[in-house]
């Protein structure tokens, strides 16, 4: 059933990006997993027929955000959401492809759809989202769509820290860099990108950014 909150299916950059129904979340509940530190993203919970419902539910609530999964086709093969009503401004969240489609610009390019659609629909703003300073590769996406950086802070994640008591020493000491224990409490190094409406967007591979030295 079409949801009012949502607009037709946008299309862009050889995608379509859709609401969540159903079928979206049977697929994504198929998804490879990645697992620390991105346990976050995965979603195989959604296997769980109970936690499958709820989860849509949630991801149909007319509310400030939409949730959209990108789609090849009938495929799903990624998804991102969006805050419209944050103060800072449009603020885009939850992106993430699965290993199984990565590396082709599905997140160049999902970004870049719904972005154009947002641009067209909320014009008096611009684009904010944070990202954990290990997720390289999402920086060179972002970097590539017209972000930069604006601040980097320590910031502590719930589902990172707790993830980070249960890892063995190895896979935490592979994120030194970008990690402190601090007042009882793990943190992350955070980058906060903002993209002013309208900047140039390059959607090929290989258009590589780097995050300035001084703000890493
Ligand atoms: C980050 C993520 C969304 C990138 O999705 P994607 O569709 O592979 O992204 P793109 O194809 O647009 O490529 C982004 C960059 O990652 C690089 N990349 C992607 N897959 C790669 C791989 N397997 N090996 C090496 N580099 C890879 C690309 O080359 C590209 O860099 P470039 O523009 O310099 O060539 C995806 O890896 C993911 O979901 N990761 C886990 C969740 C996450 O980190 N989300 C972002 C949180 S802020």
């Amino acid at each position: 059933m079409a949801n009012a909150s949502y607009p037709p299916p946008i299309q862009g950059h050889g995608l379509v990006l859709r609401p969540w129904d159903e079928d979206l979340v049977r697929q994504m509940a198929a998804w490879g997993e990645r697992g620390f530190p991105y346990s976050a993203f995965d979603l195989g919970y959604l296997k769980d027929p109970q936690r499958a419902r709820t989860k849509l539910a949630w991801a149909r609530e007319a509310g400030p955000h939409r949730h959209f999964v990108a789609c090849e086709g009938p495929r799903a093969v990624g998804r991102l959401s969006v805050n419209l009503r944050d103060t800072a401004g449009l603020y885009l969240w939850g992106v993430h492809v699965p290993p199984e489609h990565e590396g082709r610009g599905v997140c160049r390019r999902m970004m870049a759809a719904a972005m154009g659609w947002l641009e067209a629909e909320y014009p008096a703003s611009d684009f904010i989202l944070t990202s954990n300073a290990f997720s390289e590769r999402a920086h060179h996406a972002y970097l590539a769509l017209g972000f930069e950086v604006t601040e980097t802070r320590w910031h502590h994640e719930s589902d990172l820290a707790m993830q980070l008591w249960k890892v063995a020493p190895a896979e935490r000491e592979a994120l030194s860099p970008f990690l402190r224990f601090s007042n009882g409490r793990w943190e992350v190094r955070t980058h906060v990108m903002k993209r002013k409406r309208g900047a140039p967007m390059a959607l090929s591979p290989g258009r590589r950014g780097e995050v300035p030295s001084g703000t890493a």
